[in-house]
């Protein structure tokens, strides 16, 4: 009810700007990294993996896949994410050493749940889960569990759900890295510093929203839009597209920006809007020159870029600076934009913002 919303419009609104506490929640008693962390029986399982697979849906499985290159990156293990309803059907090649990590808010999201057994059935019994809902089936079919605090959501569109599953991931790549011999103590104070500082960092993302308010009414006259990252930022680009098609029935899709030449460049005129997640890390000259091939074909860029970067905003190029570069937790600073630019492109719209048509929260039939 309107008592619960208070100063918010809907629960999406509310749940975006909840992420801050969400994410400390997540985070608190978490005083060092440790396997333990995810279960007794963690340390052992993760020293004799040998590998990850991640299944999951929807926002859970972009979780997934900004968790592959975190996993890759830090632990040096490799992983494979997969969507839950085609892992479940297809023949794949069991591999009884992997750890099996399902992501879900709800913890009952029918095809997760089955394709979770599926991988039990044959033989792979290393289960993890990064689960928001302590009681849930997906909680007492894995063997390890990480609960996130998000707390309710309500919203169908997952915001904050998102946001403390990709802090669960982080603190999953560096407790595995730790198991391997992979994390120095110096790196791991780092990390963990930077870690107890992402509520504040989303706090200052979310003082951007009246710029994007600016945005949002020029998109919600838009049928398309493209969306691109690179890296550890293009599932957060997918993330993006996804949250704009569902609650504000503008299509839009999400490419790895590498592969504009390859076919979506094909759709870019005077009328796509290209929204760009433009961190300043290691990839940002080439993101700057696959920004150049869409303003040659007279796309409009809407460029999220971080306080220092060199991207300035001129003919066709709109530019939003996120207040610091956050190194390899940026992806969840980078989310924080686009979930407000698809609530407000939606809100222009005059959608059902909190229970978008033909969706459901929680999927617990197939
Ligand atoms: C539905 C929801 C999505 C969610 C997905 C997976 O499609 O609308 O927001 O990401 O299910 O749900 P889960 O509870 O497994 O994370």
């Amino acid at each position: 009810g309107a008592a619960e919303l208070g100063p918010y419009r809907h629960y999406m609104q509310k749940e975006i700007f909840e992420q801050p506490r969400a994410i400390a929640d997540t985070l608190e008693g978490v005083t060092a990294v440790m396997p333990e962390l995810f279960g007794d029986k963690a340390y052992n399982i993760f020293k004799k993996i040998d590998s990850v697979l991640i299944l999951a849906c929807g926002t859970s499985f972009y979780a997934g896949v900004t968790a592959k290159y975190w996993i890759e990156a830090i632990a040096k293990i490799p992983v494979n994410v997969e969507i839950a309803s085609e892992y479940r059907y297809r023949e794949s090649v069991p591999n009884p050493n992997a750890l099996v990590v399902t992501i879900s808010q709800s913890g009952e999201t029918a095809d997760t749940l089955a394709a979770l057994k599926h991988a039990r059935s044959q033989d792979m019994l290393n289960t993890l889960t990064i689960c928001n809902v302590a009681t849930s089936a997906m909680v007492r079919e894995c063997k390890l569990a990480y609960i996130t605090h998000a707390g309710v959501e309500v919203g169908v569109a997952s915001t904050k759900a998102f946001t403390t599953q990709l802090t669960a991931l982080f603190l999953l790549a560096l407790s595995l890295a730790q198991v391997r011999g992979r994390l120095s103590e110096e790196e791991e104070a780092a990390h963990l510093k930077a870690m107890r500082h992402l509520p504040a960092a989303v706090t200052a993302v979310l003082a951007l929203e009246p710029q994007i308010i600016a945005w949002a009414e020029e998109f919600s006259r838009k049928e398309n839009a493209l969306f691109l990252g690179r890296g550890m930022h293009y599932p957060i680009a997918l993330e993006g597209a996804l949250k704009l098609k569902e609650i504000s029935y503008i299509h839009a899709e999400a490419y790895p920006a590498g592969e504009l030449k390859h076919g979506p460049l094909a759709l870019v005129t005077q009328e796509m809007p290209v929204v760009t997640v433009a961190p300043n890390d290691a990839l940002i000259e080439k993101l700057k020159s696959n920004m150049q091939e869409v303003r040659a074909r007279g796309g409009q860029l809407y460029v999220f870029a971080d306080a220092d970067s060199r991207i300035s905003s001129s003919e066709g190029v709109h530019v939003i600076r996120l207040p610091e570069h956050y190194g390899m937790l940026s992806p969840i600073l980078h989310v924080v934009p686009l979930q407000m630019l698809a609530y407000h492109t939606a809100l222009a719209r005059g959608t059902d913002v909190d229970k978008p048509r033909n969706l459901a929260k929680s999927v617990t039939v197939e």
